[in-house]
């Protein structure tokens, strides 16, 4: 299985972007992933749509876009149009879920869904011959820096298992108190996109660090 790592940009230095941009190129980092909050999904605010648009034009790295926001449809072609490569929106969210994925699809960009660490596996079966991506939420989005939530390991395995029953190859992305020791235990229950914001950015060498989440992975 080929493995990814998305770094966080929510724990990134904001009034020094572009520095920390090009730390991410050089540090073998996979995609840049970009938290939106809208401050009624989830408990904050984070950025959103003329920040994408800058660090698009200042890098050409994959553009990992995780929307926690009310109503995702909305604005699939504007974060479309300022740089996303890929669109991942929740489907605990008020927005139709095939009517975003063919929206975001129209768009040409790729299509993922998430969960929250309350909803089951089970909702996302009915998604995976559509989708590009399914991102499990380790920890309640919202917040960076949080711990790791264990329980989510077996919807990890029980979506891998699914797609695999189905002869999909889907991706499946986990976010949320990624780190040295918990990245063994999702890639284990078929988890193959790692978020990581914390530990990568607080790590003395993020190149290190990054290799430290595929570890062992090529097997
Ligand atoms: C949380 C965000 C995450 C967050 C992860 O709602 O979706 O992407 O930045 O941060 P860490 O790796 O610090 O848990
Ligand atoms: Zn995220």
């Amino acid at each position: 299985m080929e493995y990814y790592v998305s770094a966080s940009v929510l724990s990134a230095d904001m009034l020094h972007l572009e520095q920390e941009i090009r730390k991410m190129e050089n540090s073998g980092i996979d995609m840049l992933h970009f938290d939106v909050m809208d401050g009624i999904f989830v408990n904050n605010i984070s950025y959103g749509l003329p920040i994408l648009e800058s660090v698009n034009k200042c890098t050409d790295m994959f553009l990992d876009v995780h929307l926690m926001i009310t109503d995702p449809l909305k604005y699939v072609k504007r974060f479309a149009d300022c740089g996303a490569d890929n669109i991942t929106f929740h489907i605990e969210s008020e927005s139709d879920v095939m009517e975003t994925i063919k929206a975001i699809k129209e768009c040409g960009v790729k299509a993922s869904v998430s969960i929250k660490p309350a909803t089951p596996a089970e909702a996302v079966f009915e998604y995976l011959p559509y989708v590009d991506m399914v991102l499990v939420m380790t920890v309640e989005p919202g917040f960076g820096g949080q711990s790791f939530i264990y329980d989510t390991l077996d919807k990890i395995s029980s979506i891998r298992s699914k797609a695999n029953e189905l002869g999909l190859s889907v991706d499946i992305e986990v976010d949320g108190g990624i780190n040295a020791e918990t990245s063994p235990l999702v890639r284990r229950s078929g988890a193959n996109v790692l978020v990581s914001g914390s530990y990568l950015f607080k790590a003395e060498d993020m190149s290190d660090a990054a290799n430290k989440l595929k570890e062992g992975s090529g097997d």
